[in-house]
């Protein structure tokens, strides 16, 4: 029997879609948007992320598929096919680099959800206040061992779906799962909105103050609009590979960009008016959902029932995203190679976790290690959402514009749907000006280059 299996696909056009929106859909709008809004100002900052997403987003979200689904190719091999004997498949190592250090921070909070879940269901998490919930959460994720061996856990679960393959694994995985976070999270919400005084949070989110937007919220905002849909990393690049020429791309990708957005704004409504309801501050940093949530559950009938429901599915949702971030590394590996898909995808694994254990440490012994002010956690977050994601954006979109012919960009594009040329022409326009020149603003911007015009 040959060594090489047929390249995999996936089973079912919504099969494929919930997969992609699996990868998009976990703790960046779940934890990160609402902490990172909570420091970055708000609504302004909220503003700001949803144009990026639409703007550049969508766009380049459609051009990472385009890409995967030409040339049915892993993250390396694809920018090699298309411009080959260059150095385009640096863009590719770049996606690998990053999604290997994002993993290996990710599943920090991919364990400490475990470790909530561990409690909620022992029964230790019912009925504290706000501010018992903060020291109980602090305490548990400064213990190096309960929250290595989260992470581990959490790693183990991820290296054993992936390992499966994507239709047995990834895809049988988020049909199921994707459809019940939405409907607790519309439970979540409802219970919030209707706390006494959660209006203040409702214009937390949506009234944007724009003096508290400063160059810095300008490049998270940026870095979060990627990081939810997961883009710049060529993870779309992979997902579309599996892809056959029957699925409409711009259609996925609106799908995807509006289920994700969905969820940012779901997570916003559950999170912010309750804060403000309960007197606490939105500026708490990553540890915020952890310590608001539980409270909103207590004030629902069976609430803990619902905090458990909550938390699987949140794990669950992390989970979805984490795999993606493995089978770009393990795609380019094994290349379709069943057997050699397996010992990567273990290994790989297990490197990230290694990686992984100064930022699970950085919460508790290594707390006081810090450079520039930031945790090594918050160093390896920092690289990838906003330094590494917005560069390989910033790449792709050049890439797509400038090595791929614009006849070929249209026919691909008009597989399996009927786009317009005028369609074509905004996407085109989008990518190949707007996308790169935004992101270099931002770059010089932050990096004090625009000075001279403040
Ligand atoms: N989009 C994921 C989230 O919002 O949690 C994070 C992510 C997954 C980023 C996969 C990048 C990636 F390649």
């Amino acid at each position: 029997m040959s060594q090489l299996s047929q390249k995999e696909q996936w089973a079912s056009k919504i099969g494929f879609i919930l997969a992609a929106a699996g990868s998009a859909i976990g703790l960046g709008a779940i934890w990160k948007f609402p902490y990172v809004a909570g420091t970055s100002g708000g609504g302004a900052f909220f503003l700001v992320f949803l144009i990026f997403t639409l703007l550049l987003g969508y766009p380049l979200l459609i051009g990472e598929f385009v890409i995967g689904r030409h040339t049915q190719s892993d993250a390396i091999s694809a920018y090699k096919k298309l411009a080959p004997h260059t150095l385009w498949h640096v863009t590719g190592w770049i996606g690998m680099i990053a999604c290997f250090i994002l993993l290996s921070f990710y599943s920090v909070v991919g364990g400490w959800i475990i470790l909530y879940l561990f409690r909620a269901v022992s029964g230790e998490l019912g009925g504290l206040s706000q501010v018992q919930y903060g020291e109980l959460f602090g305490q548990l994720i400064s213990d190096p061992f309960q929250t290595l061996l989260a992470q581990f856990i959490f790693i183990l679960l991820t290296i054993i779906v992936v390992a499966k393959g994507i239709q047995q694994g990834i895809e049988k995985a988020s049909k199921l799962m994707m459809p019940a976070l939405f409907l607790l999270f519309l439970l979540l919400v409802f219970r919030s909105m209707t706390l006494d005084g959660a209006i203040e949070g409702l214009k937390f989110l949506f009234v944007p103050d724009f003096s508290k937007l400063t160059s810095e919220a300008v490049l998270y905002a940026l870095g979060q609009a990627f990081f939810t849909l997961s883009l710049g990393v060529s993870v779309m690049v992979t997902y579309s590979s599996y892809l056959n020429k029957e699925q409409s791309l711009p259609k996925s990708a609106i799908s995807i960009v509006v289920m994700n957005a969905f969820v940012v704004v779901l997570a916003g409504l559950a999170i912010f008016p309750a804060i403000f309801s309960f007197g606490m501050e939105p500026n708490a940093g990553p540890t915020l959902v952890f310590a608001v949530l539980p409270v909103v559950f207590n004030h629902i009938p069976f609430g803990s029932l619902f905090f458990i429901a909550f938390l699987i599915l949140f794990l669950f949702a992390a989970l979805t995203s984490a795999f993606s971030m493995i089978e770009i590394i393990v795609a380019s590996v094994a290349k379709n190679d069943a057997k050699k898909r397996q010992s990567a995808t273990w290994l790989i694994g297990i490197l990230i976790f290694i990686v992984g254990i100064p930022s699970c440490l950085s919460f508790g012994v290594l707390a006081d290690f810090q450079v520039f002010n930031r945790t090594i956690f918050d160093i390896a977050d920092f690289t990838v959402s906003n330094v590494l994601m917005p560069l390989g954006a910033l790449l792709i979109s050049l890439f797509v514009s400038l090595k791929i012919a614009k006849d070929t960009l249209f026919d691909e594009l008009r597989q399996g749907s009927t786009i317009s040329k005028l369609f074509f022409d905004i996407w085109f326009f989008l990518i190949r000006y707007v996308a790169p020149i935004a992101i270099l603003i931002v770059f010089l911007d932050v990096l004090g280059f625009l000075d001279f015009l403040k």
